[in-house]
């Protein structure tokens, strides 16, 4: 049995306890949370100990789980990993860039397995395209959420591009060469609403838009490469692929347009979408890159990269005016 701790149990918190119920082979020692109230429902609905001592619980597990705030990403990872212990570690990796790289040194030096939480990479909408040619050109983002208080301690950069961010580097293997972008502080005293264009020495351009402060949800992506467009709905968990036909394919349906080059055959296709749960999937693969001693599918560095990434967007956005 391997042993987990929880580190925070508020919103995300309490997603996470339901799905690790639901893994075999893994045993909640109990969690840490210093909200009192929190706490005690916890405790309660959950029959869980409560740690108030964090050290205390990370000397009693294998693993940790960090749903703590942003801020304290740091000092709960830090404590685990000089103990040894596995530490899975919701995004962002680390409020700071400093620390976000002295938790990759220290995961290295101790030779522990650590994953970040970006749940994008097994949402089921996404996970269909494994296996199909992903070389994009042009990347168009929309990542819109209603108003929500909870994530404001950060910026919608962290809190809400930062998923797209991973997304994209995760599949465009290129160095970024440039970034523009601008961001206006609506509701909080940084960036509610941004758009970002993100150049790749490859060539592709990617343009982002994300908002936490939108009247209706989206989170859709929209991959244009080569004789293909691939648009995935993260949200309604759909994923469509419209591509140049240089073949007969039965299983899509197909009409023909007149061009000057000739007729083109446009196929449409909607490959099948996984019937699974992200967060028990990603919860599900931190076990077992350590049961099975491989690497985690989301490691420290993706993490690291992501908030670099995201670094540099807030460092040219505070060099734009927000409006306040
Ligand atoms: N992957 C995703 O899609 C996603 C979605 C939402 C939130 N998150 C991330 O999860 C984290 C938590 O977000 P949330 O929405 O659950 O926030 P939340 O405010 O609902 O919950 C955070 C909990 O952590 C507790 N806490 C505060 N300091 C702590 C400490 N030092 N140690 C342990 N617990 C502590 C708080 O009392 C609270 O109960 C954030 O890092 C956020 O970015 C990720």
């Amino acid at each position: 049995m391997l042993k987990i701790g929880v580190f925070g149990v508020g919103h995300l918190g309490k997603f996470h306890l339901n799905n690790w119920k639901e893994i075999s082979g893994v045993k909640i020692v109990g969690f840490y949370d210093p909200y009192d109230e929190i706490a005690k429902e916890v405790a309660e609905k959950y029959e869980l100990k409560r740690f108030l001592d964090a050290d205390k619980l990370i000397d009693a597990c294998d693993a940790i789980d960090v749903i703590a705030p942003t801020n304290h990403h740091f000092a709960l990872c830090e404590k685990a990993i000089r103990k040894g212990k596995h530490v899975f570690v919701e995004k962002p990796l680390a409020h700071t860039i400093e620390e976000g790289k002295l938790l990759v040194n220290m995961a290295k030096e101790a030779n522990i397995k650590m994953q970040v939480g970006h749940v994008e990479r097994f949402n089921p909408a996404y996970l269909a395209i494994k296996g199909i040619p992903i070389n994009p050109m042009f990347i168009e983002v929309h990542r819109l959420a209603q108003f929500n208080p909870r994530g404001t301690e950060v910026s919608v950069i962290l809190d809400l591009m930062i998923h797209d961010i991973d997304i994209i580097l995760n599949m465009v293997k290129s160095d970024v060469k440039n970034i523009v972008a601008n961001g206006v502080a609506v509701m909080t005293e940084t960036a509610d609403i941004a758009n970002v264009r993100i150049e790749f020495n490859n060539g592709c351009v990617a343009n982002l838009t994300s908002s936490r402060i939108s009247m209706k949800k989206m989170r859709k992506m929209r991959l244009f490469q080569k004789d293909s467009y691939i648009g995935i709905d993260f949200l309604e968990k759909k994923t469509e692929i419209t591509k140049l036909l240089h073949e007969p394919d039965k299983d899509a349906f197909s009409f023909d347009i007149e061009t000057p080059q000739g007729t083109k055959t446009i196929a449409i296709s909607k490959p099948v979408i996984p019937e699974v749960n992200a967060i028990k999937l990603e919860l599900t693969s931190f076990v077992n890159s350590i049961v099975e001693n491989k690497p985690t599918v989301v490691s420290e560095i993706d993490g690291f990269l992501a908030m670099e990434v995201a670094h540099q967007i807030l460092e040219k956005i505070s060099n734009t005016n927000i409006l306040v």
